[in-house]
């Protein structure tokens, strides 16, 4: 099947919509527990991309979910492909010119090597966001630690399912010692560079 499908030349290319946006595209990827932040800090890099005129988009893992990856679990091969599903979309908004953002759990090694293979690897940033499963079952902003430890949520990262650290991230992120502003401050410093064509 898969042979038979041979990719139409379009004439606009990637470098194109990047030239014509005055800026590179490439993705922003958050990675961390449950609570750790990741979409709190990708949601104040968003706003101050966006107030310097850059193209841009977010994936959310609770977003995500309720929709197009809505028939997936929380079962190691079901998270493998919700992260792959979403790597592909990455891949298509960087196509398209948006630096992208992805907010996302993604607790295994291997499925976060697979996006970076997917999108790229100068197209990747991969953001540790390291928040202890103390602090973010002290947090439990959507109740799910509390549910976990009652045993009303199977596979919960961190209680019941492995996380599996980066080792070499681009940016960490420990944001029991460092603000929202100060963590989207650095994250900011760290790819103005990678915005210029
Ligand atoms: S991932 O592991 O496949 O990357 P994803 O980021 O899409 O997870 O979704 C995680 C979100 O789903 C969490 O922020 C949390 O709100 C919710 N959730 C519900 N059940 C679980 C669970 N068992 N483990 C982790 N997160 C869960």
């Amino acid at each position: 099947m898969k042979d038979n499908i041979i990719p139409h030349d379009y004439q606009i290319s990637r470098q194109d919509r990047r030239a014509k946006n005055n800026h590179n595209s490439f993705l922003l990827w958050f990675t961390g527990l449950s609570g750790s932040g990741k979409s709190t800090i990708a949601n104040v890099v968003e706003q101050k991309l966006y107030q310097q005129n850059i193209k841009t988009y977010t994936l959310d893992g609770d977003n995500i979910r309720k929709g197009i990856n809505s028939d997936l679990t929380f079962a190691p091969e079901d998270r493998t492909e919700n992260i792959r599903r979403i790597a592909e979309i990455s891949n298509l908004m960087v196509d398209a010119g948006v630096v992208t953002l992805a907010a996302f759990v993604s607790p295994y090694k291997k499925d976060r090597q697979n996006i970076r293979d997917i999108v790229g690897n100068v197209n990747f940033v991969e953001i540790y966001i390291n928040t202890s499963v103390e602090e973010c079952e002290r947090r439990d902003v959507k109740g799910l630690y509390k549910k976990a430890r009652a045993g009303e949520i199977k596979n919960m990262t961190g209680i019941s399912a492995p996380y599996e650290a980066p080792e070499n991230p681009d940016i960490e992120i420990k944001t029991e010692a460092v603000s929202v502003e100060d963590a989207a401050n650095l994250i900011i410093d760290y790819i103005l560079p990678k915005l210029k064509l």
